[in-house]
């Protein structure tokens, strides 16, 4: 896969998940493989301009976290320039731009010329980014405002001709929020628009087999995941492996499952300190914990995590109380197995939904 002059080592991207793509889970699902490009959560430009400790923080990386893209949001064209120049020169090898849905509802309500006026500036602020720096300016954004306003074939066309590396494109409308079905028809309509520029899909992606369908049914060059990697951090390697071989690899174990929700605590407490790394990996842990089966105790008590030590103790507790699930052979007995993930765009027409993920709470409109 390659995006501008950066040879990926796969197609698989890590999605900005804020709040949570941080160096420690970057690390945590990098190791465990496949992963082509991890992204930072969103930075506001000017605040690393200004070089707010908080800003700073959220693009601090290590040698295992490459490559690494920093997403950028902020609308004025010189900041955005300068930011990106600023990224390049830390060695940060791609920047892509939060476009969450850039066209907004007035637009349309001002008629088509208030859009393309809205595109003009939009293309504006990317080309001066674009001829910034050599690093690859990408761009994320969803289809559009609602049905009646797909916005993004347009745009990334406006894109294309000033020069982004690539299109991120999350299969849904601003006002479906988290809901309904990604739009797989959607994404193929920016694919089709465009005449070199790869296409990523994004959306929904939490299995293997949802990743091919992505792919074969849009014509994208490459998927990318969010919250799939949450309840899942092999997602990337399982992909891989998968769309290289055509062969499944099996669940990880609940013990693998531990292992890597430890190393990803030890990991936050390294890069935040004990105590809030501890205090931030309250609302993570239940992330991990999805696929336990019967996670009550845990969830209850892991949102009051206050040091390594209470998590160990936590876990234990767990792991004493989860007894009562597992059959002779140490395994969940089946009917506390929890159900298969399929992504909203795999289910039967007119089935009810199940296997979704979860929605966050959060400010969509810049997602
Ligand atoms: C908690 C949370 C935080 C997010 N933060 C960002 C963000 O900072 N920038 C962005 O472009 N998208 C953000 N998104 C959107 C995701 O990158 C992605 O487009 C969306 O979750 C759909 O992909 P998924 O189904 O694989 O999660 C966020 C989503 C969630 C759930």
């Amino acid at each position: 896969m390659r995006l501008g002059p950066l040879t990926l080592a796969s197609n698989l991207f890590l999605s900005p998940l804020a709040g949570y793509t941080n160096l420690p889970f970057r690390l945590t699902v990098r190791e465990l493989g496949g992963v082509g490009l991890a992204t930072t959560d969103l930075v506001n430009a000017r605040s690393l301009l200004e070089k707010k400790a908080k800003a700073l923080k959220l693009i601090e990386t290590s040698p295992a976290d490459r490559p690494l893209a920093v997403q950028l949001f902020g609308s004025v064209p010189e900041e955005m320039r300068d930011a990106a120049a600023y990224l390049e020169s830390l060695g940060i090898a791609s920047a892509d731009i939060n476009m969450g849905c850039p066209v907004r509802k007035v637009c349309r309500v001002g008629g088509g010329s208030a859009m393309m006026t809205e595109l003009d500036k939009t293309a504006r602020l990317v080309k001066g980014m674009v001829n910034a720096v050599r690093i690859p300016i990408t761009a994320k954004m969803r289809l559009g405002w609602d049905e009646e306003d797909i916005t993004a074939p347009d745009l990334a066309r406006a894109l294309e001709d000033v020069g982004v590396s690539a299109v991120f494109v999350h299969g849904r409308t601003r006002e479906q929020g988290f809901s309904g079905s990604v739009n797989l028809a959607g994404i193929r309509a920016v694919v089709q628009a465009l005449k070199t520029v790869p296409v990523i899909g994004n959306g929904d992606v939490t299995t293997p087999e949802a990743a091919k369908v992505m792919i074969e049914q849009t014509g994208c060059a490459g998927v990318s995941i969010g919250r799939g990697a949450f309840y899942n951090p092999w997602i990337f390697q399982h992909t891989r492996h998968y769309l290289e071989t055509g062969e499944l690899l099996p669940e990880p174990s609940f013990e693998e499952r531990v292992r890597v929700m430890c190393r990803h605590l030890d990991l936050m407490i390294e890069v935040f300190g004990e105590a809030h790394g501890c205090r931030m990996f309250r609302k993570v842990a239940p992330w991990h914990a999805k696929r336990f089966g019967p996670a009550k105790e845990f969830n209850t008590r892991v949102v009051l995590v206050s040091s390594r030590a209470h998590f160990y103790e936590i876990l234990a507790h767990y792991r004493r109380w989860r007894q009562q699930f597992l059959d002779e052979a140490g395994e969940l007995k089946p009917r506390f197995r929890p159900p298969p993930m399929t992504a909203s765009f795999m289910q039967a027409p007119g089935a009810a939904p199940h296997g979704h993920i979860t929605v966050p709470k959060g400010p969509v409109e810049v997602w």
